[in-house]
């Protein structure tokens, strides 16, 4: 042959987690000056991959090259200074650091023997700007969201020297905004002939940045095309090995018809009430206002200025902003982890000011957090433990659950989320970065809520199992349970919800419903200043 190698060739790539064939003889190419997508769905061996040709785990067979050369990085920092550059998808930031030592972190320039402070924050600083941030390098990085938490992994990638960058589902919690900004540099970056390695859920960014496309399902390669050569549908069917009929089609934008509820296998309804043992059905107590919950002119210094908020029984409320808005910070106050200092809340009539989420689990609330991995699991735990955590906590240490009720309810939310685990007593660090999120999800639904608080519950996860949550969102507000939603996926939300409250800068500033809610109407909302 006499052209020159691909940048990255990966063939026969496998990798066992004891019987659980997590890749299976899998080749993939990379050329220079491209950006090459991998997709497929929760649990299908992309993170795998990716870990295996950095060295963060050992593969059990399979060949690297890098520009020709063999490829067998013992570590990350070792891929690092081979070449290969890595946003993982477990972000790994140290968060009592600043966001400048995080970046520069083993890259650091010395002076007189010390580390130079003041040249890593410059560094830090153009990395920073580089993706038209703007931010203190010298916070610390574990007070800072999860969004700007993935911009810092980013721009850390982007301070190396590389041939390859590699981004695990870098976009999970990013906005549109900071999404084009970063596309721009991965374009910027090709000509000058990187390669990128790409991971995400989203099909619309697939087809705005990627020139390839290759597919994973169960560990195997199925597909790798051109990307403008690779319809839609195809691509979808590619990762769930199957045909998709119209009425199925994870890529329809109407809101998901409440009769198709059981068809997709998710049929919380009965069981999911009975699984949990709380009375199916809560009829409004009498002189109950038509409010579940109520916020008045809530404010919490340097967190959020002012916020209404209704949501009435059984019914879905989105909560849609840019990053940075309040909506987590809001949705923090109403679980108790933080308290408001003025203003006030009410529970189904009742005063609501809960200390801790104790007291907002006991009064009935349960909150997924977006940080899964800081607030959500419980790494050591089985999946089911993580499951019924929430359920026990509701109960109280002197009503534990016995192990076969454990088992019972893990069994069921592990096969109606479609969660892909070894079993239900393998540790839950062992699922895939989807999966773990679905078992957050599972754990809440075990606890049965009257309100249930969303915040960001489809990051990572797969077209086929997004669907699914949407729709069980539906089915569970048709049981009477009371959701709010927080997204930034504007479709997602506006399907879901009968009424979405938008925040601006710290403020709810508007509150849309029935025909004035649209896509559009909450875009608006969200860019208008006022
Ligand atoms: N440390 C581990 N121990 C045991 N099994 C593991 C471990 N890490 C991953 N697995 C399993 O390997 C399979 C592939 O997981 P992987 O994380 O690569 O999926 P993924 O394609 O990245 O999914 P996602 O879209 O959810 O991030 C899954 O079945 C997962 O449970
Ligand atoms: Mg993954």
């Amino acid at each position: 042959m006499s052209q020159s190698p691909p940048l990255l060739q990966v063939s026969s790539l496998s990798k066992r987690y004891g019987r659980l064939v997590a890749l299976d003889a899998v080749d993939l190419e990379v050329a220079c000056g491209s950006i090459h997508a991998l997709m497929g769905e929760n649990g299908a061996g992309k993170s795998t991959l990716i870990k295996c040709l950095t060295g963060a785990v050992r593969r059990d067979a399979g060949e690297c090259r890098l520009a020709g050369e063999a490829c067998d990085p013992a570590s990350p920092r070792d891929a690092e200074s081979l070449g290969i550059s890595t946003v993982f998808q477990e972000i790994n930031l140290i968060p009592h650091m600043s966001i400048a030592e995080n970046i520069t972190l083993g890259r650091e320039s010395f002076r007189y023997g010390l580390i130079d402070r003041k040249q890593a924050r410059q560094r830090a600083q153009g990395a920073i700007a580089r993706l038209g941030l703007a931010i203190d390098v010298t916070r610390e990085v574990g007070s800072c969201s999860i969004a700007v938490q993935q911009l810092v992994a980013i721009a850390r990638a982007l301070d190396v020297r590389a041939k390859l960058l590699i981004l695990d589902e870098p976009t999970s919690s990013l906005d549109r905004a900071e999404t084009s900004q970063l596309f721009e540099i991965l374009r910027r970056l090709k000509t000058e002939g990187l390669g990128v390695l790409f991971v995400t859920h989203f099909l619309d960014q697939v087809y705005e940045v990627s020139d390839q496309v290759t597919v994973l399902r169960d560990g195997r390669h199925v597909a790798t095309r051109a990307t403008n050569q690779f319809p839609r549908l195809e691509l979808v069917s590619a990762m769930l090995g199957r045909a998709i009929g119209p009425a199925s089609s994870p890529e329809r934008t109407d809101r998901p018809s409440r009769e198709s509820t059981h068809a997709v296998g998710v049929s919380p309804v009965g069981s999911l009430s009975r699984v949990a043992s709380i009375t199916p059905t809560r009829s409004p107590s009498p002189g109950n206002t038509r409010e579940l919950l109520s916020i008045r002119s809530v404010s919490r210094a340097g967190s959020i200025f002012h916020a209404d908020l209704s949501i009435e029984p059984g019914q879905a409320v989105g909560l849609a902003g840019l990053l940075g808005s309040g909506r987590t910070e809001l949705a923090k106050i109403v679980f108790g982890v933080d308290r408001s200092d003025a203003g006030s809340m009410s529970l189904d009539g009742a005063p609501y000011s809960p200390r801790s989420p104790r007291e907002a689990i006991a009064r009935g609330v349960a909150l997924t957090p977006e940080n899964r991995k800081a607030e959500g699991i419980v790494p050591n735990l089985s999946v089911r433990e993580n499951i019924v955590l929430a359920l026990q906590a509701r109960r109280g240490v002197w009503r534990s659950l016995s192990a076969r009720r454990r088992q019972q309810i893990a069994g069921e939310l592990i096969a109606k989320l479609g969660i892909k685990a070894a079993g239900a007593d393998v540790p839950i660090s062992s699922l895939s970065g989807g999966n773990q999120q679905k078992a957050l999800l599972a754990r809440w639904l075990a606890a049965d809520p009257r309100l249930l608080i969303l915040d960001e519950p489809t990051r990572g996860i797969d077209v086929g199992a997004k669907q699914e949550i949407e729709r069980l969102i539906t089915s569970l507000v048709d049981r009477g349970m009371s959701v709010l939603f927080i997204s930034s996926e504007l479709a997602e939300v506006v399907r879901t919800s009968t009424r979405v409250t938008v925040m601006r800068d710290r403020r709810t500033v508007a509150d849309l419903a029935g025909e004035s809610l649209t896509e559009r109407s909450v875009m608006e909302a969200i860019a208008t200043h006022g």
